[in-house]
């Protein structure tokens, strides 16, 4: 491509392209900015305020130095235009107009007590030892590493969280926080039955149990058990119909269950690593020899030829290359995971889309 200049489309398409390069390299700016909100407190305060919160009542309630003052409105102006928050006019007691701040729809997952919170998993995402690993990229293409993160850190990410105990916290509680988000839609009317019938399920790192625990109240006959690595699940206390088992799943069996769940695994192992694990699986359910299934949540990516750029494929296309940054996983199009399904010995599956962003595939022997 050359530009020749003079010519006013060439000129038009310079600027344009300066412009996506410009937004591109500094497109960091609204993760960071979104992050300080969210450490400041930001999204609460104006949630606690209940009403349009002017800029001096922003200011007067963050634990701001009073040197810091006059900046906070170019951290609110950029978070802004990204779409976090929203603004609307209010008078104040001397009858002048001015802006107050409203959240938007997408500041329900910035509320730290929120159900729904994914405070945890930004700040661990954008801390210095996930950021760490994406300034080794490139390196990591040129070396024999697993992983960027490895190349980082110099142990995998299992490891740095088995040794780390202060990141392995942020991490459980950032995964809890989607597990309480896609517990919700589980076990909503339209999708409950993937469970019913059922007499048991082991949920194959399963964390601290936040997607297991959801299940075992609402299917209180059910046999529920989480299985993670002993660093996760050691000392954990499990209920009636809910236990915690502490194992390796390539290495310990995994407990004979009329149904594995596995939510969020698959797409932090490469395919060799995941075919190992749905075997696993299936030698567990076998056992049990009760028709059973496993259930996978994860997501199948869309067909990117097909140019919708819409946000969902974005999202997903960001989590490919953050599996492939921490882990030796990817995200998964319906090919990859009919292949990986069949190299494992299923012979059906059925894929339900749940929303935006995730499948519910379940696999039969
Ligand atoms: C991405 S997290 C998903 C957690 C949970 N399923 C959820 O969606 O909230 C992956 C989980 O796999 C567990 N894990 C990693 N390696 C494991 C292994 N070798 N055996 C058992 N669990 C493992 C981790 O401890 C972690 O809880």
């Amino acid at each position: 491509m050359e530009f020749q200049g003079g010519e006013q489309s060439d000129n038009a398409k310079l600027v344009k392209a300066q412009s996506h390069i410009w937004n591109h390299t500094f497109s960091f700016i609204n993760s960071m900015s979104l992050k300080c909100a969210v450490e400041l407190g930001i999204p609460d305060a104006i949630h606690n305020y209940g009403k349009p919160m002017p800029l001096s009542q922003l200011i007067a309630s963050l634990p701001i130095h009073p040197s810091k003052t006059s900046f906070i409105h170019r951290l609110m102006r950029i978070l802004i235009h990204s779409g976090i928050f929203v603004t609307e006019d209010v008078t104040n007691k001397n009858n002048e107009v001015e802006i107050g701040y409203v959240l938007t729809d997408s500041c329900i997952f910035l509320l730290k007590n929120n159900p729904f919170s994914v405070t945890t998993l930004i700040l661990m995402n954008l801390g210095p030892t996930g950021t760490k690993a994406w300034h080794h990229l490139s390196d990591w293409f040129k070396n024999d590493d697993l992983t960027p993160f490895e190349t980082a850190h110099g142990m995998t990410f299992w490891e740095y969280i088995d040794r780390e105990p202060e990141y392995r916290k942020s991490f459980i509680d950032g995964m809890a926080s989607d597990a309480r988000v896609v517990s919700s839609l589980l076990l909503d009317d339209k999708w409950k039955g993937v469970f019913e019938g059922l007499e048991s399920v082991v949920d194959v790192g399963g964390g601290t149990g936040t997607v297991a625990k959801a299940i075992a109240e609402s299917f209180p006959n059910l046999k529920c058990s989480v299985f993670d690595l002993p660093c996760v699940v050691d000392g954990l206390q499990g209920t009636d119909n809910l236990k915690y088992i502490a194992g390796d799943m390539f290495v310990d069996p995994i407990p004979p269950s009329h149904a594995i769940l596995l939510k969020w695994i698959l797409h932090d192992w490469n395919d060799e690593e995941c075919v190992k694990i749905l075997k696993r699986c299936k030698e567990a359910i076998m056992h049990e020899d009760k028709g059973g299934k496993v259930v996978i949540i994860d997501m199948v990516v869309e067909d990117d030829n097909k140019k919708d750029y819409d946000r969902s494929l974005e999202s997903q296309l960001f989590s490919d290359m953050l599996m492939m940054v921490l882990f030796s996983g990817k995200e998964r199009n319906r090919i990859e995971w009919t292949n990986l399904i069949f190299s494992a010995g299923f012979t059906r599956y059925k894929i339900t889309p749940i929303h935006g962003l995730m499948s519910l595939i379940e696999i039969y022997p």
